[in-house]
């Protein structure tokens, strides 16, 4: 049998086990002119809110040894005008594309389900429970009572696969899974940003105005997969992994360990068309090792006795 890419996640099936991370493509017109977006299995744009919302102030990003801190607090044009002149061309790129929906509290999130629902050509909804640039952003990503009860509501609000995107910020990232999976979710995402700092030391300034931001990129690919783990270990669900990932044996690591998808966020800026390379050298080790289809090697980690 030929080799395949095709993956399924619950209700989510994709051409290949590739997506775009939140926040780290815009909506895929960005990336469009580098590589064939087919190469994705899904496109997943950066979280849309009810209202636009302007964001933090400058400087929002700065650079770290293997990384990226930024606080652009979800900085993004509201429902409507998505509605009306992103998704339509979302659609249009030969691939699934994924809303991911934030809220500033419980009621936002559950309208945004419930308006997103109506609309056509959504693979699925990620639900941003976690972000650490902005106000309150943490409640739903940290406390396994408000996570349950913000799945369980969005569950309800709508039809589409829905995908919880946990935060690493917290002390056990499987309990929090846990509470997601009570919570009706059919895919867990993880991770989001760590928490991090930069300072100009000759200044006595903080690089972000936000003085904290969150933390991607390759130098957090080790605890990236280090909360894989525990969340594959924790729940029965599909896991789709984020966090530095850059080259196939990245997603193969992850799949290891037992995600079954994977998310490229930061790398796109140092390397657009990543995807083209990273699905070319995915083939030709997975022929190489006689596997047929990336499932074949999801959770087989051989631990210690
Ligand atoms: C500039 C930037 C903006 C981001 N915006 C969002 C966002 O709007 N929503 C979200 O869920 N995650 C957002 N993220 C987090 C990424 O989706 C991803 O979880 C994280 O960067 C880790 O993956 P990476 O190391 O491959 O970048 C953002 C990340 C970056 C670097």
């Amino acid at each position: 049998m030929a080799l395949s890419l095709n993956v399924k996640l619950g209700p989510l099936e994709l051409a290949t086990p590739l997506l775009t991370a939140s926040g780290c493509a815009g909506y895929g017109k960005e990336l469009d002119a580098y590589q064939d977006l087919a190469c994705f299995g899904a496109i997943i744009g950066k979280s849309i809110s009810k209202m636009p919302r302007m964001g933090n102030p400058y400087p929002r990003t700065a650079e770290v040894t293997a990384g990226l801190l930024n606080a652009i607090g979800l900085q993004n044009e509201g429902f409507d005008s998505f509605v009306k002149s992103t998704l339509p061309k979302m659609r249009g790129f030969g691939t699934k594309a994924i809303v991911n929906v934030v809220g500033h509290d419980f009621d936002e999130y559950v309208w945004l389900c419930e308006h997103f629902d109506a609309e056509e050509g959504i693979a699925a909804l990620e639900l941003n429970l976690s972000c650490p640039n902005v106000k309150d952003g943490m409640k739903f990503a940290t406390d396994a009572g408000e996570c349950e009860r913000l799945v369980a509501a969005c569950r309800k609000a709508t039809r589409l696969p829905l995908i919880a995107k946990l935060s690493p910020n917290v002390t056990s990232i499987a309990e929090i899974a846990r509470a997601a999976e009570r919570g009706g979710a059919d895919i867990l995402s993880a991770v989001n940003t760590f928490v991090g700092m930069s300072v100009d030391w000759q200044r006595r300034e903080p690089r972000l105005a936000n003085v904290t931001g969150g933390m991607s990129g390759p130098a957090i690919k080790p605890l990236a997969l280090r909360c894989v783990h525990e969340v594959a270990r924790a729940v029965k669900l599909p896991v789709m992994a984020i966090g530095g990932i850059a080259s196939a044996d990245d997603v193969l690591e992850f799949m290891v360990v037992g995600a079954s998808a994977c998310q490229i966020g930061t790398f796109l800026f140092v390397e657009p068309d990543a995807a083209t390379r990273m699905l070319a050298e995915l083939k030709k080790k997975l022929i190489d090792a006689g596997i047929k289809n990336p499932a074949e090697l999801v959770g087989t980690l051989k631990l210690p006795a």
